[in-house]
């Protein structure tokens, strides 16, 4: 027996599992502490991100070829779907047929939405397993959903075999758990961005912001200002084609995402990262002429013409036809470096932008520098800094925060996916640092930002910025693990926070990462076996 650690005031004890799954027979006793090879840990102590509480105990379920996965009539057709959804996520590495059945009676996989469940919230769950079944209980579809992933880390990598007895009690930390990836430097179609979908769900992100414009290019087509991304979508750094998505493209991945349980947050970068906007319309120059298109990666040239009445019918069509696209809460309007616009014109354009969501029905997300001008109440406010950022400019932040505005984390000496491991990193940036994966997880969203309590938090996201990255290869390698670390700042409760115990969590997902071919970074001070 072995005491994992101490959360919610709940001794968790996880014990030997019989013999179908005494793999915790397999740690040697003169094994070094901390260098376990990850098969030692048995499959409720190497669940990730860790949960708020699994208790072993019991013989456990035979997964196997008569497993069949039920759901209630009465749950609806949405939990029908999620069963359907499940049964394919798990028929892949096992090979077993997973039927999808009426009926929650019975024996087999059984998705339970109880709207009385206790401790769970919105998209908490419970997971009970034994010998006549694994049942799956949550107060929403997506709490069933999260609980459907970890069940995944609880059968075998690959086959049939015993999933342990015991309970999975859990719930999130904090309600915005984010990934970004920026399309906008290099250009990425819906396929590509709904395998990273995938990746980050099972792991219980549930946003994906698109960072869908900047100087390099325009990826989504806009019907009223069609030049957008016919012409400012022709280009990307280092003068590759580029491209957009139609708008039944960027349906069909917000769809995709929807299925999964995570929000699209859509992004249009103003009043800077505007160059090619500008490209393809001179009326929106102050000039009145066009800007080349731009395909190196300098930031903080280029602006909206804020004195123009055209620039706010622009801003009110993309944002309108956005709006209209996207059904989660939140359009981000960026608010970065926009280095050649004066501070009064930055405080007035964001005025008018923050106004243009509103009156669209949607939420304010913007980078932090908003917190200088006039956030609009309720605008959430994006921190990007990092440990050298000026004492001025996080007061700033702190101020809004205790003004009313909900802060996501995204500090870029932790969580930038674009910065390098170590100087051996080929692909990347370093503006912020080395980002090892060490650095990414160790650190507390609740206390990170002195006078921004954990109340005001209202989660963490890790953007990718692709200005170095042009191929899947270079984006897995640099998201893989260290978006696992997000995932679990963002799920787990702080006192499951630790990286002796992460790292070697950590390590027992490099079987599942390579059974699904992700180019993961095999970092150091991660015992990989
Ligand atoms: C940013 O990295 N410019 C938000």
């Amino acid at each position: 027996m072995r005491v994992l650690r101490r959360t919610l005031g709940t001794l968790l004890v996880l014990g030997t599992f019989g013999a179908a799954v005494s793999c915790t027979a397999a740690r040697g006793d003169d094994a070094r502490p901390g260098d376990d090879p990850p098969a030692a840990l048995a499959p409720f102590e190497r669940l990730l991100p860790a949960p708020a509480s699994a208790r072993a105990g019991g013989p456990g379920y035979a997964f196997g070829a008569g497993t069949v996965i039920r759901t209630a009539t009465a749950s609806g057709e949405e939990v029908r779907q999620l069963g359907e959804l499940l049964a394919e996520q798990l028929r892949g590495p096992s090979g077993l047929p997973l039927p999808v059945v009426d009926g929650v009676g019975g024996d087999g996989i059984r998705l339970r939405l109880d709207e009385e469940a206790e401790g769970v919230g919105d998209e908490g769950y419970r997971l009970e397993s034994a010998p006549d079944g694994i049942t799956l209980t949550a107060r929403t579809p997506a709490g069933l959903f999260h609980a459907g992933q970890t069940l995944r880390q609880l059968v075998p990598v690959a086959g049939p075999g015993i999933v342990p007895g015991g309970t999975v009690e859990d719930r999130p930390r904090f309600a915005y758990r984010g990934a970004m990836i920026d399309i906008a430097r290099h250009f990425f179609t819906v396929e590509q961005v709904k395998r990273y979908v995938d990746q980050l769900a099972q792991y219980k992100v549930n946003t994906l912001h698109l960072h869908l414009t900047d100087d390099q290019g325009w990826r989504l087509a806009v019907d009223s200002w069609p030049r957008l991304a016919e012409h400012g979508g022709g280009s990307e750094v280092g003068g590759g084609p580029g491209g957009y998505w139609t708008k039944d493209e960027y349906r069909e991945l917000v769809a995709y995402a929807g299925e999964r349980y995570v929000d699209v947050v859509p992004e249009i970068d103003m009043p800077g990262h505007v160059n090619a906007a500008l490209s393809s319309y001179a009326e929106l120059n102050c000039d009145g002429k066009a800007p080349e298109r731009y395909t190196g990666i300098k930031v903080g040239f280029s602006s909206l013409c804020v004195a123009k009445e055209r620039t706010y019918e622009f801003v009110d069509d993309v944002l309108g036809e956005l709006a209209e696209l996207t059904p989660g809460r939140y359009l981000h309007i960026g608010g970065d470096e926009a280095h050649t616009t004066p501070a009064a014109d930055y405080a007035a354009f964001m005025d008018r932008a923050q106004a243009v969501v509103g009156r669209h029905g949607k939420t304010v997300i913007a980078w932090h520098q908003l917190a200088a001008a006039r956030p609009a109440g309720g605008a959430v406010l994006q921190y990007w800094g990092h440990d050298k950022t000026p004492a001025a400019e996080k007061a700033g932040v702190v101020a809004a925060a205790k003004a009313g505005h909900p802060v996501i984390l995204s500090p870029a000496d932790r969580l930038y996916l674009d910065m390098k491991y170590d100087a051996t990193t080929k692909p990347g940036l370093a503006w912020a640092g080395h980002v090892p994966v060490e650095r990414a997880y160790s650190w507390d969203p609740g206390a990170y930002l002195a006078g921004v309590p954990e109340s005001a938090v209202l989660g963490v996201e890790a953007p990718l910025w692709t200005e170095t990255i042009a191929t899947r290869a270079d984006w897995e390698y640099m998201a893989f693990p260290r978006v696992l670390g997000l995932a679990e700042l963002g799920w787990s409760q702080a006192g499951s926070l630790g990286w002796d115990d992460y790292r070697r969590r950590l390590a027992a997902q490099g079987p599942r990462l390579d059974a699904q071919e992700v180019n993961f970074h095999r970092a150091p001070g991660v015992p990989w076996s």
